[in-house]
Order: structure tokens, then C-alpha cells, then sequence
């Protein structure tokens, strides 16, 4: 079988597909994949830099810093060989990948089959393929993605590029062009939409533009508050984000293009939203004509669904839909109604065959795996996670004071996210501390990251399908011996 999608060698196929299909082309994949898995093999465990190579380590980190201008945040730079969760780095070291470059490495590191659908992907004619001239492994990626969104949703046509802000740039086009000449935008505090000039205008953290000049007029409403929603009561707090949104849209009528709906908040803390709030505010869109976006960059498989609007049973009310990361290509989805017309997305290139075939693999993976669901493997782990934090908490109480805001209660619990998004919350959410745990934790063996602009959670994006249940107790030593540093 060709390993790529152009196509199956019969009698009546190209050369190009009678390559993809050639025996010796994979009897040779299998050879590296095999010579990869070998030397992968063996990373069994975390263990801390080799002394013998700390001195290139640190060339190699001053190296990186003169490129790019300011000391790395982590000193991380892999070796180019891991084992699933596991990573080498140039300085001989291994850690637990936690956060798997933001949620990019779902399959973990030196995964069989990336290397595979890669290596197959490296044989065709070019590195990067374009709107203009492409193979059919660049609409094939879509057409898989499709299909599964179609599953339960009115999303029709998807539209792929290189990262999740042009994704998301393309996708407040296609908003625009429908609802012209509406010009405003609503989205919720504390969202991440990437690092474009506008979409740093609309993530809601003024660091992130500093010295980029405001074109995009964005009205905030703020993201669901479960504690809010105990306190206030849950139909009172509904009802009062609809009063808000309606103040909107009766102060600039007719003016705004979409909202954008991020159902859990990656950088913005790992906050979940809710079901029926989340409704309300849709169908108040769907009533007064502005799109709902649905930005799904960080969420996307690794809920208890394969998509997040599918998680909360919203899929009928998305009109525009981005995804990426963990895909390998980013894409921008849309209903027939949001069909753009012509010129509006374009790009010289748009991916990769490497990618394509990289990426195509992964949502099969997605689709064919037993992920999903109350009972699925990523429930599973995330059970696992609390377990294991929470046992933390209660060895160490003096780490986990109660994470407080300017109304009382800032978090219902000190564990929080959904199925492959975890976060946790030690020394009450104070930036320094996580900052400093972050280090610490990475020094003792385990990279993660932080979430949330205060409080401040450590964050995990664990690559899932690779990652045992047998493995979160060293994973959890490694935290504890971090945490236990960053305490004192
Ligand atoms: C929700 C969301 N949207 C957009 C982006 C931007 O994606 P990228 O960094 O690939 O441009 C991110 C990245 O973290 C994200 O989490």
C-alpha cells in the first residue's frame, strides 16, 4: 500500500504512485524506522545531564541565545531521539515530555509511525506544497479532517496553512467578508488566538503587544466563572452573560463580524466552559448575525471527544472552526454559508508532503484509537492525574495554600482541566513560585509549563496516546522533587 495519497500502483498508475508502492521503498522506511526504534529503546527512564557534556551543552545554549536574541526560557535542546514521553537532550539528560511542545507532539517523540508517514512523505517530488500547485496528500488531509467534523457539525470546506495564527487570521477573513462591513470582534478575557499583529490584538494580555498599534476593536466578555455560577446561581449567571453580550451588540449594531469561542482556554489557565453558557451566547449570535468561531488550536483531540464542540454537543451552532498543533498542519474550517470567495485565502505554501502524511496518520490515529469518552484512555489518564496531585496535596498541604481572588475563591479545586489539558495549582497561583517550579521541575526531570494570568496553574499537555498509566508515579516523583525546591 503507497503510504501516501497519490494514489495506488495498478497497471494503469503514475510513476509517482508506483514509487510510494515500491517494495524497496518500504523494506528501506522499515530499516531506519527500525535503526530509530532500536537506539530509542533504549531511553527507559529520566536521568539528569551527562558532565562530560556540559560544556558543549552551554556553547550550544549561547549559540541558540546569539540567534535569537535573549536567553532560551528553558535550557532545552533535544538531542533528536526520545522515546514516547521520554526526551534526550544535547546534554545528555532525559526528561518526561509533559507539555510536548504545546501540544504538538501527541504521539510523543521518535513515534514509529510519524517517522514513517514522514519518511514516505520526504519521497515526493517537493518540500512544500502551495494554494497554486499541490499533491492530492494536501486535500486529503482535509477530506480526513472533514470527515470527522462533519460527523457532527456543519462545517463543509477547510482551508490548511502553516501555524494556528494564520489559521486564525484566516478564519477572521472569512468572518469579515460574510458579515461586511461589520468590523468589531467579541472574545473572551484571558484568550490566546497566536501572535499575528491582530490576533496579539485580540489575546487578551497586553504584554503580548506591547509597541503593536490597536486596528482591531475587540469587546471582552468574561469566560465561564464556575465558582461565580455556584455563588450566584447557575441560571442567574447565565442569564447575566447574555445581558452583558446584548450590551454589545446594542451599543455597536449590526457591527460585529464573530465571536470567538475558545471551549476550554489553553494559555488563558485551562479554564472550561460550560455546556448550556455557552448555548446562550451562541444562539444570542446565531439571533443577531454574528458568526461563532470556534478556536479549537489547543483542545482539539485531546478532550473526552476529538473535538471540544463535540464534548459539549455545540457542533450545530459553529460556523468557522480552526485546529492545529497536535495536527502538524493548521487548517481553517467553515460552513457553505461562510465559503469565502476567491482571493481572500490563499499562500505559496500551505505545508509539506511530510506534513500532510504526518498529519492525515495522526487524526486516523485519533479516529481508529480508544481515546475517547467517559471510559476512554484520555479520561483515564486525566483520573489518573488528579489521583496523583491530590495525593501531593495531601502529603505536602503546606504547597497547596487556598488559590484566592478579589471575590474569595479563585479555583474549585486545585486540580482543573479536561481529559489531556491538566493543570494543577501549588502556592496559591503566585506567578513567581510557578515560574520558579517550572525550572526547578525541568531540572529535576519533568517539562511543563504554566497557564492562566493569576492565578497561575503548572500546566501539562501530556502526549496521551504514548504515555503509560504505569508511568505518572516517576513522573509525580520528579514534580515532588521540583515543587519541594521551588518551596523553599
Ligand atoms: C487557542 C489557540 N489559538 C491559537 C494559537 C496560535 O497557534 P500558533 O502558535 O501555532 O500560531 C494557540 C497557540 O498556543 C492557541 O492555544
Amino acid at each position: 500500500m503507497p503510504l501516501t495519497a497519490n494514489g495506488a500502483a495498478t497497471a494503469h498508475s503514475t510513476l509517482g504512485a508506483d514509487l510510494h508502492a515500491a517494495p524497496e521503498v518500504h523494506s528501506a522506511i522499515d530499516t531506519l524506522v527500525a535503526e530509530v526504534a532500536a537506539r530509542s529503546a533504549r531511553l527507559t527512564g529520566a536521568r539528569p545531564p551527562r558532565a562530560e557534556l556540559k560544556e558543549t551543552y552551554e556553547s550550544f545554549m549561547k549559540r541558540a541565545a546569539d540567534v535569537r536574541g535573549r536567553a532560551l526560557l528553558y535550557p532545552y535542546l533535544g538531542s533528536g531521539l526520545g522515546n514516547g514521553a521520554l526526551v534526550e537532550l544535547m546534554d545528555g539528560s532525559v526528561k518526561w515530555d509533559m507539555i510536548s511542545g504545546i501540544g504538538v507532539h501527541f504521539f510523543g517523540h521518535s513515534d514509529p509511525e510519524n517517522i514513517r508517514h514522514s519518511l514516505a512523505g520526504a519521497l515526493s517530488d517537493t518540500v512544500m506544497e502551495g494554494n497554486l500547485q499541490a499533491n492530492f496528500d494536501h486535500y486529503q488531509f482535509g477530506e480526513t479532517l472533514l470527515s470527522l467534523a462533519k460527523r457532527n457539525s456543519r462545517l463543509a470546506h477547510c482551508y490548511v496553512s502553516t501555524s494556528g495564527a494564520m489559521a486564525n487570521e484566516n478564519a477572521v477573513k472569512v468572518c469579515y467578508q460574510k458579515h461586511a462591513p461589520a468590523s468589531r470582534v467579541i472574545a473572551f478575557k484571558d484568550c490566546f488566538m497566536g501572535r499575528s499583529v491582530t490576533m496579539s490584538q485580540i489575546g487578551d494580555a497586553a504584554a503580548n503587544r506591547v509597541g503593536v498599534p490597536l486596528s482591531t476593536q475587540v469587546d471582552y466578555m468574561p469566560f465561564y466563572d464556575l465558582v461565580a455560577a455556584q455563588r450566584m446561581g447557575k441560571k442567574r449567571y447565565i442569564d447575566m452573560a447574555v445581558w452583558h453580550l446584548m450590551q454589545y451588540i446594542e451599543r455597536y449594531p449590526k457591527q460585529h463580524a464573530c465571536f470567538i469561542f475558545e471551549l476550554i482556554q489553553g494559555e488563558g489557565g485551562f479554564n472550561v466552559g460550560d455546556r448550556e453558557w455557552a448555548e446562550e451566547l451562541m444562539k444570542c449570535c446565531k439571533a443577531h448575525s454574528i458568526a461563532v468561531w470556534d478556536d479549537e488550536i489547543q483542545t482539539f483531540g485531546r478532550t473526552e471527544q476529538m473535538f471540544a464542540y463535540e464534548m459539549f454537543d455545540l457542533g450545530q451552532y459553529v460556523d468557522v472552526f480552526c485546529v492545529g498543533k497536535m495536527t502538524q498542519i493548521c487548517a481553517t474550517l467553515f460552513t457553505p454559508e461562510y465559503n469565502p470567495g476567491p482571493g481572500l485565502l490563499s499562500g505559496t505554501f500551505t505545508g509539506g508532503p511530510a506534513l500532510f502524511a504526518t498529519g492525515t496518520r495522526v487524526l486516523e490515529r485519533l479516529r481508529d484509537g480508544n481515546f475517547y469518552g467517559p471510559d476512554g484512555a484520555f479520561a483515564r489518564h486525566h483520573a489518573l492525574f488528579r489521583q496523583h496531585a491530590k495525593a501531593l496535596a495531601a502529603k505536602h498541604p503546606e504547597w497547596f495554600p487556598p488559590v484566592t481572588g478579589p471575590f474569595g475563591p479563585a479555583v474549585d479545586d486545585i486540580v482543573g482541566g479536561v481529559g489531556g489539558m491538566m493543570r494543577f495549582t501549588p502556592f496559591g497561583g503566585n506567578k513567581d513560585k510557578i515560574n520558579k517550579a517550572c525550572k526547578t521541575m525541568f531540572e529535576e526531570g519533568v517539562v511543563a509549563f504554566y497557564c492562566g494570568h493569576g492565578p497561575y496553574h503548572l500546566r501539562m499537555l501530556p502526549p496521551l496516546p504514548v504515555f503509560k498509566e504505569s508511568d505518572w508515579p516517576a513522573v509525580f516523583q520528579c514534580i515532588e522533587r521540583g515543587l519541594a525546591r521551588a518551596a523553599q
